[in-house]
């Protein structure tokens, strides 16, 4: 069906000339090598996350600065947001100098920009919308988020006239005790027309605290000139939290985890420890899938319908399908098809696929292993680089023996076949389809479909060796009691019996 647009209805939302992070501080309170604004949670940097609150409003451009560690965050930004164009502020002067660089960057740029602190990851696109959309509103040329925290401690506090207009934002160093105790914080997130902020940024002074130029002294001289300007409240506080040090970064963790288990809960997701389950906000999970204690799902991972995880698991990009259980297990790069047993205590590598109904046991781990409809590695096994049909069951231990300490070899296991335990498949190896190998067969070349293979020793007896080389010891004795019962007295067998051993 053609698309058409109907000419005369204006585009609903508001439009954003660009986006500007400011991202180019050293973050000395992270103490860390790694510049702050790269520090992840939930499954992304800082960055990221601003990135992502921003990217739906479609901005024109979108502009980073970057400074403290540049090379790595322009690296990071050309993964995660190509188009956005990286621009260095030499010397790390204040965020109001770091909003002038960006400006100055894109010089014909008019209309509404949106300047976003790079430290605050849990901004939503919906508070940024409602942002744009009361600065539309009030027809303002500066309008600043903000939030009434609980602590305001560290962050800048919004000054109110009478009649509740803003006057101005003062950083908690340079504010007077009656100011301190505002709990009206600066969220570090405005809206501005380009050319007002251009002009109001290159008359900042530094005689402040720390001597830097503030973004947050642009308002007071705007509010001075009679412009009109506007400060608006989040609904949500959490959203506007920064992150400075590595307890805040814990913290902020914590209520963005909430904010994904919320959500999956909702949606018919169980989740039944919330405090010990992690989930990236890249991750997907079904309607009535069950998450148990201990389970942390990352990176591209899903969790089809009435799939089962956990206790204790993690899984990297893992797509696991409906109705599978996967037990205190580690997958990274797996995919486990519908209705399949994975666990306990089993390890999953790049390159796993998991055939409908499959089951891959207790200790046992994969990679690059296709194992088909149905089919079961139960126990104890190491399978890589290696395709196993369907409704094939490998006996317990066994190894695919894939690499010759130079290069990776493949084996090929066929349709319904029996391996024995404690087999090694010395790659590269093919075994047919219905075919069997013996328990304890080392398999060097292939077996034909439908055959049996006994690759090992024939077993030797040496008939009466314990009652001659180790004389006097229970073990001859109870040999000697078993081969002549009649004349061996009542013996004591209850440490060595084999019962023990069989049950
Ligand atoms: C800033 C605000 C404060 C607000 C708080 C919200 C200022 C002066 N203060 O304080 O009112 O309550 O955020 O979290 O803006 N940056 C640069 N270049 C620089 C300096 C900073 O790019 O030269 C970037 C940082 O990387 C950071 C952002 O600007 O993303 C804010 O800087 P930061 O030092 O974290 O300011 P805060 O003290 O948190
Ligand atoms: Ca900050």
């Amino acid at each position: 069906m053609p698309h058409v647009q109907p000419a005369a209805v204006p585009d609903p939302e508001p439009t954003l000339a660009a986006v500007v992070v400011l991202a180019a501080g050293q973050g000395t309170r992270m103490r860390s090598s790694t510049p702050k604004v790269l520090h992840a949670l939930g499954g992304r940097s800082m960055l990221g996350h601003v990135l992502a609150a921003a990217a739906p409003l479609g901005a024109g451009a979108t502009v980073v600065v970057v400074g403290s560690g540049r090379d790595q965050v322009e690296q990071h930004l050309a993964q995660i947001a190509p188009t956005a164009l990286p621009v260095l502020q030499e010397e790390q002067r204040g965020s109001g100098h770091a909003a002038a660089v960006a400006l100055a960057a894109v010089p014909g740029l008019e209309g509404a920009v949106l300047v976003v602190n790079g430290d605050a990851p849990l901004l939503t696109t919906r508070t940024l919308e409602a942002l744009v959309a009361a600065h539309d509103a009030a027809g303002s040329v500066f309008t600043v988020l903000t939030a009434e925290v609980d602590d305001p401690t560290g962050l800048g506090r919004i000054v109110r006239d009478g009649s509740g207009a803003p006057q101005a934002i003062v950083e908690e160093r340079d504010a007077t005790p009656e100011q301190c105790s505002i709990r009206e914080v600066n969220a570090g997130v405005y809206v501005a027309a380009a050319g007002t902020l251009r002009r109001v940024l290159a008359g900042l002074a530094t005689d402040n605290a720390q001597g830097e130029q503030y973004l947050t002294d642009a308002l007071a001289p705007l509010v001075a000139g009679g412009a009109p300007t506007a400060a608006v409240r989040a609904d949500d506080p959490d959203d506007v939290l920064g992150c400075n040090d590595r307890r805040e970064l814990a913290a902020r963790r914590r209520t963005l985890n909430d904010r994904v288990l919320d959500e999956l809960m909702r949606s018919g997701v169980t989740v039944v420890d919330p405090a010990t389950t992690w989930v990236d906000v890249t991750v997907s999970v079904a309607p009535d899938a069950l998450l148990r204690p201990g389970t942390q799902l990352e990176g591209v991972t899903s969790v089809g319908a009435g799939a089962e995880v956990g206790p204790d698991t993690t899984l990297v990009d893992t797509e696991v399908g409906e109705s599978a259980t996967v037990v205190r297990t580690h997958a990274v790069g797996a995919r486990i098809g519908a209705e399949v047993s994975v666990g306990p205590f089993a390890y999953l590598r790049p390159g796993t696929v998991l055939g409908p109904r499959a089951k891959v046991g207790t200790f046992v781990e994969t990679k690059n292993a296709q194992v088909g409809e149905g089919s079961k590695v139960p126990h104890l096994s190491y399978v890589g680089d290696a395709t196993i049909g369907r409704g094939t069951n490998i006996g317990a231990a066994t190894v695919f023996v894939n690499y010759d300490g130079v290069a990776k070899h493949q084996t090929t296991i066929g349709d319904h076949a029996r391996t024995g335990a404690d087999n090694m498949f010395v790659a590269p190896v093919t075994v047919g389809d219905g075919a069997y190998t013996a328990a304890g067969s080392v398999i060097t070349s292939d077996v034909p479909p439908g055959a049996m293979a006994v690759a090992r020793a024939a077993q030797r007896n040496v008939a009466g060796w314990v009652r001659r080389r180790r004389p006097g010891t229970p073990a001859a004795q109870a040999a000697a009691a078993a081969e002549s019962p009649a004349e061996a007295p009542g013996q004591d067998h209850s440490g060595t019996s084999r019962a023990d051993h069989d049950s």
